[in-house]
């Protein structure tokens, strides 16, 4: 399938994996690139600029495919080098950096200079339209749907994503519930060129995370996702487990006057925990509604194998059935 996105990256099927923190690493976006979609390295994971240079040269020995690194800018317990994170990327080779969470401005030239292609993350339309007046050469649209940070405007993909297309002109990705060939055909219909799916990859064979991880989003329904930090305008959609449960309790309780420090325990720091430990329960995990659309643990490549093929059929036999 060749859209604006397969051409602007230079890849085989219009399918991205969303950066993700502690889960993002070589081996997934090694994997999903020599599937023929776009793999990102998550860069925060890495925190240093050294271990980040490792990072993508592991990549680089596993794939000789495009991959991206994805660069968040959020608030941080302890804020990142993101100028030494940056030169990494360009002395790198890397041809593609995702940037999510502020706006990506400052970084922009640089980027650009090293002819770097630039896909911003965003939760609205308005966020969306600034990505293009700045430069960014794609945006990657969230919808309410999307595990991690969906923002505070609580608009799903069936609104957002032709909100969009209707008003940006350069192309964007539909993130956020994405799981199989419906969602890319839907997105498509939408007015998107590709998907970008993270929820999904966390389980397959590939991600490296430990095996818990994966069974909790196998056996997790659309019902089991909580919204958090809301009080604090950094909403995150994550799995419920008891820590969450706990967290939402100090939310409900301290209302307004809700600090970080308050919900410190259940938040910082529980990714290793959770992801290379698999200790389920120490902490919130982003993770989206598309978990109840996910009951299997497939190779990447079979994955978008799948969804490439499946996506044939709904477009040459069920859609033009229909006429
Ligand atoms: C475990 C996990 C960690 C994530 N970490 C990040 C991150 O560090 N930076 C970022 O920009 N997005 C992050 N995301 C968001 C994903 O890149 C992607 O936008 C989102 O998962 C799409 O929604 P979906 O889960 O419904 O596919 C994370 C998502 C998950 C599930």
């Amino acid at each position: 399938m060749k859209t604006k996105i397969t051409e602007l990256f230079g890849i085989q099927h219009p399918i991205i994996q969303g950066g993700m923190h502690y889960v993002g690493f070589a081996e997934l976006a090694a994997a999903v690139s020599n599937a023929g979609g776009l793999g990102i390295i998550t860069g925060l994971t890495q925190g240093t600029p050294e271990k980040l240079a490792n990072e993508i040269a592991r990549c680089r020995e596993m794939t000789d495919k495009p991959f991206g690194v994805n660069i968040t800018f959020l608030p941080t317990v302890n804020s990142p080098d993101y100028a030494g994170l940056m030169q990494v990327i360009i002395d790198g080779g890397v041809t593609v950096v995702e940037t999510a969470g502020n706006n990506p401005a400052k970084w922009l030239p640089m980027l650009k200079d090293a002819g770097i292609k630039v896909i911003h993350k965003c939760t609205a339309v308005r966020h969306a339209l600034k990505a293009q007046s700045i430069g960014c050469d794609a945006v990657s649209v969230d919808g309410f749907e999307c595990g991690g940070h969906p923002g505070e405007d609580d608009i799903p993909n069936f609104i957002l994503l032709p909100r969009a297309a209707d008003e940006l002109e350069i192309p964007f990705v539909a993130s956020g519930g994405m799981a199989d060939a419906r969602s890319l055909v839907g997105a498509l219909a939408m007015g998107a060129e590709g998907i970008n799916m993270g929820t999904r990859f966390i389980a397959t064979q590939e991600a490296p995370v430990h095996e818990n991880v994966k069974a909790a989003i196998v056996g997790a329904s659309e019902l089991d996702t909580r919204l958090v930090m809301r009080p604090l305008r950094n909403t995150e959609r994550v799995l419920t487990n008891p820590a969450v449960e706990r967290l939402l309790e100090k939310e409900k309780a301290l209302g307004a006057d809700l600090k970080f420090e308050d919900i410190i325990e259940e938040v910082a720091g529980v990714y290793p925990r959770i992801m290379t430990n698999g200790d389920m329960d120490a902490g919130a995990w982003s993770c989206g509604m598309v978990a109840g659309l996910i009951n299997d643990i497939p190779t990447v490549k079979d994955l978008i194998d799948e969804i490439m093929s499946e996506a044939d059929s709904i477009i040459n036999q069920r859609l033009t059935g229909l006429y």
